[in-house]
């Protein structure tokens, strides 16, 4: 049977302290569903239903619709993809009368899809959910949630016109991780915050993003020209259209593509719109296949001071040929602890108050160090030289946990009950802009000025 809501939460405090602390339950909520995948016509259970169709069903495309189907009374109805394999391949596994098409534009037409997810390459997002919600869908839009941060406020604007639901895929918002960290922070676990720093270490063909390309890959089995889109028009080319991360017309590069997930996180965990300054550095230096997409990058954020939390500064990096890669660290860093968030849950790593302030006196003459060390001694007679102490405290989820899942979920939950969601298109905005502002500060060799408030860059940098 699945676990109600509860048990996850005390699933989630096993290795806890045992501080009474409440995880969000709306996220608990996904993790409890385990019933088949539902769709052409089919709904589980006496939930309202909510029709659902995919545009872009590719990895995530497919992570995401299993996710989304897992919630009762969702019904897929139709999928869109550029590629015939993919369509083809959806009709095996979720069913055989599924509709499929090439063009998105037929799924926004249909009366019986309620909502889309969009998870098509990059420089598709921000079209496609405009003409969504403009045709009256709610939208599940993949991170980032724009190609360029001019078009975020496009999004935005639509947003508000038309009064739809709009959350963006990134699934950390919805973590009981995430929650958690976020309680765990305010509570001061680690201090007043004054850093926050992640890496990621990959060394591997997949990694670096050098996707499968299949054998029957041809101008027939696939529309090189709706994949295309508003990206510049090029002759038919199966290395970008399977690939498109590597090259900037598509993708966003991995700040696009992972840093993005980690200002999604801070924002969250801290209450920040986002950062004041963006320096970034790095360039291609291992996998020299033609990308246009720099393989190593550094990223440095400014957060100013706000009512939400203190001044404090970021310092996220990629390192694609890393030696032997599969290294990862997301640290939120203050003076008297650091929170790791992994997959596994979140370390709080200790410091004790100290408990004497130590000395160094080996450079003085000896009668000094002997005076020094009476006095002392007299003023902490207890101690033993140890100036410090730690400890470790861990919080890990119920193990079947899956954010994806908690993601959906909440969605469709708002669809449903017509409640906003934590990630729509400002906070989609505030963790794409500083993203996307990387690229430009690593093209053009400066630092590039943000205003997090007004979600727009500012020209003189400082
Ligand atoms: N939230 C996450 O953790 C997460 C993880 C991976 C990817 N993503 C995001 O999901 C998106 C897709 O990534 P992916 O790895 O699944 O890529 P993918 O290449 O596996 O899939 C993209 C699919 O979109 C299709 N497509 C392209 N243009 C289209 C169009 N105009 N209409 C319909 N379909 C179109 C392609 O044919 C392809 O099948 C990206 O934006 C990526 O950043 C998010």
């Amino acid at each position: 049977m699945a676990p109600s809501a509860d048990a996850s939460r005390r699933d989630f405090l096993k290795v806890a302290t045992g501080a009474a602390v409440a995880a969000a339950a709306v996220a608990t909520k996904a993790s409890a569903q385990e019933k088949p995948l539902v769709g052409c016509g089919k709904t589980t259970g006496d939930a309202k239903r909510v029709g659902i169709a995919t545009i872009g069903l590719g990895g995530q495309g497919n992570g995401d619709t299993k996710a989304m189907l897992k919630v009762p009374g969702v019904e897929l109805v139709a999928v869109a993809d550029c590629y015939d394999g993919r369509l083809k391949r959806a009709k095996e596994v979720y069913c055989d009368n599924l509709v499929t098409t090439r063009d998105y534009k037929e799924i926004l037409a249909r009366k019986d899809v309620d909502a889309v997810i969009i998870a098509t390459p990059d420089h598709w997002h921000s079209r496609i959910a405009i003409e969504a919600m403009n045709a009256g869908k709610d939208v599940y839009v993949e991170k980032p949630m724009v190609h360029d941060v001019l078009e975020g406020l496009q999004v935005v604007d639509a947003q508000k016109k038309t009064g739809r639901i709009l959350q963006v895929g990134s699934q950390r918002v919805s973590s009981v991780v995430y929650h958690k960290a976020k309680e765990l922070l305010a509570a001061g676990a680690i201090g007043e915050l004054n850093m926050v720093e992640a890496f990621w270490n990959r060394n591997s063909a997949i990694g670096a993003w050098q996707y499968t390309i299949p054998p029957d890959a041809s101008p027939q089995t696939m529309d090189w020209e709706r994949f295309l889109g508003p990206a510049p028009k090029r002759p038919f080319d199966p290395v970008r259209f399977f690939r498109w991360r590597n090259y900037d017309d598509y993708g966003t590069g991995v700040a696009g593509d992972l840093f993005v997930h980690l200002f999604t996180g801070i924002h969250f965990i801290t209450g920040s719109m986002g950062p004041t300054r963006v320096f970034s550095t790095g360039g291609l230096r291992y996998w020299k296949d033609g990308r246009d997409a720099p393989d190593v990058l550094l990223g440095l954020f400014d957060y100013p001071k706000t009512a939400a939390h203190p001044e404090f500064t970021l310092t996220l990096r990629v390192n694609f040929a890393a030696g032997a890669g599969g290294e990862d660290a997301f640290r939120f860093v203050g003076p008297e602890g650091i929170m790791s968030l992994g997959r596994d849950g979140i370390t709080i790593t200790k410091r004790d108050p100290d408990k004497e302030p130590g000395y160094t006196i080996d450079t003085f003459p000896k009668a000094i160090q002997d005076a020094y060390l009476a006095e002392y001694h007299k003023k902490y007679p207890e101690q033993k030289g140890q100036l410090r102490t730690g400890h470790e405290e861990r919080y890990q989820p119920p193990p079947d946990y899956n954010e994806t899942e908690a993601h959906t979920a909440n969605f469709v939950e708002a669809v449903r009950t017509r409640t906003p969601v934590i990630e729509d298109s400002v906070f989609g905005l505030r963790a794409a802009g500083p993203a996307l502002l990387c690229n430009v500060s690593q093209r053009e060799k400066r630092p590039v000025s943000w205003n997090p408030e007004t979600m727009r860059q500012v020209e003189s940098a400082t």
